[in-house]
């Protein structure tokens, strides 16, 4: 494959439905990619999703359709992304295999994503192995395709990172094979939760989902975090750190009127509810045409599966080339 081809890859975990947070970090860079790589790769990371819910296997199934209806309601194409299944292509699963032995137990020990997941779900010790070692999952995930452009939110860097270490060692080792992997940010990294919580998270339950009603929307805009000193409507506020203009600062495209409000928020006389209901409105807009196309789509799960089916078939053929070339370099082609 010829140096400066562009491949783009990304994934979820199939452990719940997509949120604003999603769209933010990475699929609108998902949509931009697959119009301007060369070719692009969707994964519903079943297996990923696994490793943290081994007891819970109905659970990870029953999402798969769900963030594909997300994926696909947003604007990704079967046409010009290759949507497949993690599980369904087990070339992956023998290249992490490989790949495990590239990386110290020490090193995924260290890993900054891997600890802080870890943490927020009270691992401690007795973390699933399969859990720790994701990040050399997910670099399979990536290299399998040869991928080197992954759109994803600013909490994969590190793994990312760790996967260009397994780039690096398997290229060191065995001979020039896979390229560096480059993450793809947006502007918005990160999306604040509708709390103030630094990062929107189901776990968090600070989420507003890319298939909320309108009264989902305005429930949840209505009790987000403002400032808690703006007590009476003429009291000055404070636009900083205040979830409604951080999110119209990203949503409403009138930027000038947004300016405007916060300049009459900071003086005073501007209440809670005229911004929020102002964000309720932004947010149904940008919201409505992604639920009402995922709830066409959603009409006939067969044809999504089937689009599912037929990546998956493109997707196994890309990783059989891949394998045969990785077998060669480690010597393990026998017959
Ligand atoms: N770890 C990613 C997440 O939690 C999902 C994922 C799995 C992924 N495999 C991937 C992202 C490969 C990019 C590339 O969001």
């Amino acid at each position: 494959m010829a140096k400066d081809i562009k491949i783009a890859l990304t994934g979820d975990r199939p452990t719940g439905r997509l949120h604003l947070g999603h769209f933010v970090g990475s699929i609108q860079n998902r949509l931009k990619l697959q119009n301007e790589a060369d070719k692009s790769f969707y994964m519903v990371a079943d297996i990923q999703g696994l490793t943290d819910n081994a007891d819970n296997p109905e659970k990870v199934r029953g999402n798969v359709l769900e963030v594909a209806l997300d994926n696909l309601a947003c604007g990704l194409d079967p046409k010009k992304t290759t949507m497949f299944i993690q599980s369904e292509v087990p070339e992956i699963a023998e290249l992490t295999v490989l790949f495990l032995n590239l990386v110290t137990l020490a090193r995924l020990k260290r890993n900054p994503t891997v600890k802080d997941e870890m943490k927020q779900k009270g691992y401690g010790e007795d973390v699933p192995a399969g859990f720790l070692m994701y990040p050399i999952s997910q670099a399979a995930d990536i290299l399998f395709c040869k991928g080197n452009l992954i759109p994803v939110g600013e909490d994969q860097l590190p793994v990312i990172e760790q996967a260009n270490e397994v780039v690096l060692k398997f290229n060191s080792l065995y001979g020039e094979t896979f390229q560096k992997i480059k993450p793809v940010l947006s502007e918005t990294t990160r999306l604040v939760g509708t709390d103030g919580n630094s990062k929107m998270s189901k776990s968090l339950n600070n989420a507003i989902y890319l298939s909320d009603p309108l009264e989902e929307i305005s429930k949840k805009v209505m009790n987000m975090y403002t400032d808690p000193g703006h007590i009476h409507v003429e009291d000055p506020g404070k636009v900083e750190g205040n979830v409604v203009f951080t999110y119209l600062d990203i949503f409403d495209d009138k930027k000038e009127e947004v300016s405007e409000l916060k300049k009459q928020y900071e003086k005073g006389g501007l209440g809670d509810v005229v911004i929020k209901k102002r964000l309720i409105e932004v947010l149904e807009k940008f919201i409505a045409p992604i639920r009402e196309k995922r709830a066409e789509l959603a009409k006939n799960p067969t044809a999504v599966m089937k689009i599912l089916e037929e990546g998956t078939i493109e997707a196994r053929k890309v990783a059989k080339e891949t394998m045969s070339e990785v077998r060669k370099a480690i010597k393990i082609d026998y017959f």
